[in-house]
């Protein structure tokens, strides 16, 4: 027995080496952990329990029999976050530049399959050259296997992907179909073909960082929802994110212990919409007053800034904010924050999180930019994704509520639970100057002092429009509430919500606008 006993502790400890000393050490020199390293950081001590450890690959052609590591190129396994399961791969750049092949693949989609089956979220810890070249076709089929596996397992459980070193070809398609994508800043990079196949293809001369990394794509292309500034950091916010979710689709997000024997009333949100109705201010800061322990997890910080989106919790319960930001483009809705929106407000609704949106928003951009580019076709995302959400849904509109923005940010007309309003929310078709100037036209026209004539109906129609009491009178609005009492009326709504049920009509799926 004892000799059989070393024999396995033998091979467990090739396995740990991987590629060997000498490609862990470029790993390092490269700014970047190993696999198993990285696995160390995420998970909870001792909780990982790998599978597939044996695992070789197949292949014989280009003299691959003679280079057989075990494991393949990905650990896989189980593990726990905050004593809660999760399934996990983490890719082993020390070998063959921790390409998918065949094998690699199986193993892969063995950890989605069980996660499916025990109904817990997958973590993918990717660092990868794309498909293995020496396996052809073979290693083209594994990636199949595992967008297959990605999309039947959207919206069942929460997948999550680090990108932690190049991710080219098939190796962006996985994360792409994911929940949410982390990257690292200047170590990680994700691109459909490489700057060397653009340089050929389109003749632009591109560096790594500028074609696909982390700046680029958590600024500009927002295919990462996360972007920081080191691997650790990555981890950190992987349980944290962790943190607010739920297990899969009928589980519930973990409630934190919450007293509610404490003195809610916060006055500093008395102090924050200025006097003047076209000066900006924070969002922001409305949002970590109204959140426990002010703790707000923001989601696409950098892209399309003008709405914020992210998860914290109300009352110890898990919540998925939406708000515009006033600050940035006045918090018009353009085509990105429409989209960043949508699908921030569709993966709360597939996992039970309840949305708050906090309103202030003077509508959708104009111009032939915008126009040209689809905001009809993307705009309409946001409010389709509103329309079917089920989950609970409060609106607070601190401020401007105008024309079909006001429809979309979750309106009562489209299934908002509690529609609040704080005193100086305007609410109508559109702004007092814009409204004024086209329905009183002939008449500043004719005026012998426009300007003054004008300067008079515009403050007659804030006068009558400008305010939240005529969609109260209609219901449209449940109550109009000081902003130092929104968190009390916050926490008590989203407990009484808790227990919401709603459903949508039976149908094979819906056609959201693509
Ligand atoms: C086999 C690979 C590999 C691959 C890297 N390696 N990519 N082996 N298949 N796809 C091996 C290298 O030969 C090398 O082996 C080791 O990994 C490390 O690679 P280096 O090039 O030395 O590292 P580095 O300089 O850091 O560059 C990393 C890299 C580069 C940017 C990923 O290797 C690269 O461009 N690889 C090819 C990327 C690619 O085009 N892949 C195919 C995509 S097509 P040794 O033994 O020398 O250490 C695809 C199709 C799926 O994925 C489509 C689905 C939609």
């Amino acid at each position: 027995m004892k000799e059989k006993i070393d024999q396995l502790k033998k091979l467990r400890e090739e396995a740990q080496k991987g590629g060997g000393e000498e490609k862990i050490k470029s790993q390092h020199e490269k700014g970047k952990l190993t696999a198993r390293e990285r696995i160390d950081l995420l998970v909870d001590e001792g909780s990982f329990s790998e599978i597939d450890m044996f695992v070789k690959h197949r292949t014989s052609d280009f003299n691959l029999d003679k280079q057989k590591i075990l494991g393949d190129g990905v650990v896989t396994g189980f593990a726990r976050i905050d004593g809660r399961p999760i399934a996990l791969y983490s890719q082993d750049f020390t070998v063959f530049g921790g390409s998918l092949s065949e094998s690699h693949a199986e193993k892969i989609c063995k950890i989605m399959d069980l996660a499916m089956k025990m109904g817990i979220p997958v973590i993918g810890l990717n660092d990868s050259g794309g498909a293995r070249i020496q396996e052809g076709v073979v290693s083209l089929g594994g990636y199949a296997d595992i967008f297959l596996r990605n999309t039947l397992a959207s919206g069942v459980i929460p997948q999550i992907s680090a990108i932690l070193g190049p991710c080219a070809g098939g190796a962006v398609y996985s994360p792409a179909i994911t929940d949410f994508i982390f990257m690292v800043k200047h170590t990680s990079h994700m691109f459909v073909t490489g700057p060397n196949v653009v340089k050929t293809v389109t003749h632009e001369e591109v560096t790594f960082e500028d074609l696909g990394g982390a700046d680029t794509h958590s600024v500009k292309s927002g295919v990462a929802h996360f972007s920081f500034e080191n691997e650790l950091e990555v981890f950190q916010n992987i349980r944290k994110l962790i943190s607010y979710l739920p297990l899969n689709w009928k589980d519930r997000s973990p409630e934190k212990e919450f007293n509610f024997d404490q003195d809610f009333i916060e006055t500093k949100l008395d102090n924050i919409i200025p006097d003047n109705p076209n000066k900006p201010y924070d969002m922001k800061e409305i949002i970590h007053l109204l959140l426990d322990d002010e703790e707000f997890l923001e989601v696409h910080a950098n892209y399309a800034e003008n709405l914020i989106v992210g998860f914290g919790r109300i009352g110890g319960i898990s919540v998925g904010i939406v708000a515009n930001q006033p600050s940035i483009l006045a918090g018009v809705l353009d085509i990105n924050a429409s989209v960043k929106g949508a699908r921030f407000i569709r993966f709360c609704d597939a996992f039970n999180i309840p949305i708050l949106t906090l309103e202030d928003v003077p509508g959708f951009m104009p111009g032939t930019e915008q126009e040209w580019n689809g905001i009809i076709r993307h705009g309409s995302k946001l409010l389709f994704a509103y329309c079917e959400a089920t989950v609970p849904k409060v609106t607070v509109i601190t401020r401007k509520a105008y024309g079909g923005a006001y429809d979309v940010m979750n309106s009562k007309h489209i299934r908002g639970d509690f529609n609040f309003a704080w005193p100086s929310a305007e609410i109508a078709v559109m702004g007092p100057k814009g409204a004024v100037e086209i329905i009183f036209k002939r008449e500043i026209d004719k005026a012998e002092d426009k300007e003054s004539r004008l300067n008079q109906l515009i403050s007659e129609y804030t006068e009558k429009f400008a305010n939240p009491y005529i969609a109260a009178e209609r219901g449209y609005v449940d109550d109009v509430i000081l902003p130092s009492e929104t968190r009390l009326r916050l926490i008590n709504t989203f407990q009484l919500l808790k227990n919401k049920v709603d459903n949508n009509p039976k149908r094979k799926h819906c056609n959201i606008p693509l």
